[in-house]
C-alpha cells in the first residue's frame, strides 16, 4: 500500500475529481478526510467508504473562511491524531467573457480557488513541520498555464496557484515537506457540464490524445504526489491534460 496510515484532508471531496482521489487514497491505505462545503453529498460518500470498510471522515468546510478551516484541522486532529497530506482540491468556476465578468464573480472565483488554498496551507504547515514531513498538493489548471476564453477569474486563480506551489516549494523544502501541484486539462465531472457542447467539440479537437480525461487519471497522479514514490519531486506542476500543453 502506497499510503498505509497516512492521514490526508482532500477538499472538494464530496464530487468529482476529489471524490476519487478519496477512493484512490483510502484504497491505498490511508486515512481520508473529505472535505467540502456540501453536507449531504460530503456524508453520504464518506459513509459508503466507512461501510466498504475504510477509515474515512467528513467534514463540512467552506475554504475561504479561516474559522471553518480551523475547525476542519481541529475535527481532523481530533479524530486521527495527525496530518500528512494536504490535497488543495476545492475549486469553483463563474465563466463569462471579460466585458460581461461582474466583480462579484471575479473575487468569489479568488476566494475560494486561491485564498481557500492559502488558508488550508497554513493551517496544516505546523503540524507538518513539527514532525518534519507532509505533502501538499494544490490543483491549478490548463487554464492557468496558457488561459481560456471565459475564465478571466478561474485562469487568475489557477495561475496564483502555481506561483504559491512554487513559493511554498522553496520556503517548505527544508522542514521535509514537498509542494506539488497537478494542471489537469479537460476532466469529466460537474464543471465540465456548464460547458456548451459546441466548446467541447472545438476543445477535443485540440486535445492530442482526442478525448476529455477521467477523475482517476487526475487522482492517480495525485496519488504519485502525495506518495514516498515522489520523494525528490517539489514544486513542480505536473500536466495530466492528454498533452494540450507540451
Ligand atoms: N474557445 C474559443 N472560442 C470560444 C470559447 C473557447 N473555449 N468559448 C466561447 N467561445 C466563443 C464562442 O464560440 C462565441 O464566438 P462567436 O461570437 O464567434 O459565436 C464567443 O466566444 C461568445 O460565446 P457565447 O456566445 O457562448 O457567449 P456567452 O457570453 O453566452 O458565453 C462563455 C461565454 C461563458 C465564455 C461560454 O461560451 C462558455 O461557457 N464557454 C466555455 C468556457 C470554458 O471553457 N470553461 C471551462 C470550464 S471547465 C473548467 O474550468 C475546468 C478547467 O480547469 C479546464
Ligand atoms: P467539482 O465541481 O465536481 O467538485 C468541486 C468540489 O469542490 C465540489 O464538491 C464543491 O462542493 C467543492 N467546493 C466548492 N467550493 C468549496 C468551498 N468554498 N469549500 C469547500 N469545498 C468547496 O469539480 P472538479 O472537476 O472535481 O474539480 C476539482 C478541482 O480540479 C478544482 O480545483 C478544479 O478547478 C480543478 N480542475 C478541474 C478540471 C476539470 O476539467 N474538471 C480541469 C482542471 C482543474
Amino acid at each position: 500500500m502506497r499510503l498505509k496510515n497516512r492521514v490526508a484532508i482532500i477538499t472538494g471531496a464530496a464530487n468529482g475529481i476529489g471524490l476519487e482521489a478519496a477512493h484512490v487514497f483510502v484504497r491505498e491505505g490511508a486515512k481520508v478526510v473529505l472535505a467540502d462545503f456540501q453536507e449531504e453529498a460530503g456524508n453520504t460518500a464518506a459513509q459508503k467508504l466507512k461501510e466498504e470498510g475504510y477509515e474515512a471522515l467528513f467534514v463540512q468546510v467552506d475554504v475561504s473562511k479561516k474559522e471553518s478551516v480551523t475547525h476542519l484541522i481541529e475535527r481532523t486532529l481530533d479524530e486521527y491524531g495527525t496530518i500528512d497530506i494536504l490535497v488543495n482540491n476545492a475549486g469553483i468556476t463563474r465563466d463569462a467573457l471579460l466585458v460581461k465578468m461582474t466583480e462579484e464573480d471575479f473575487k468569489r472565483v479568488l476566494d475560494v480557488n486561491v485564498t481557500g488554498v492559502f488558508l488550508c496551507t497554513q493551517a496544516v504547515v505546523p503540524i507538518m513541520a513539527e514532525k518534519g514531513y507532509g505533502k501538499i498538493i494544490n490543483t491549478s489548471s490548463v487554464s492557468g498555464v496558457y488561459g481560456n476564453v471565459g475564465q478571466t477569474n478561474y485562469a487568475a486563480s489557477k495561475a496564483a496557484v502555481v506561483g504559491m506551489t512554487k513559493t511554498w516549494a522553496k520556503e517548505l523544502g527544508r522542514k521535509g515537506i514537498r509542494v506539488n501541484a497537478v494542471a489537469p486539462g479537460f476532466i469529466e465531472t460537474g464543471m465540465v457540464e456548464t460547458v456548451p457542447e459546441k466548446v467541447i467539440e472545438s476543445l477535443k479537437k485540440m486535445i492530442p490524445a482526442m478525448e476529455l480525461g477521467k477523475p482517476t487519471d487526475i487522482a492517480n497522479a495525485y496519488l504519485y504526489l502525495a506518495s514516498e514514490e515522489s520523494h525528490y519531486v517539489n514544486g513542480t506542476v505536473l500536466h495530466v491534460d492528454g498533452g494540450i500543453i507540451m
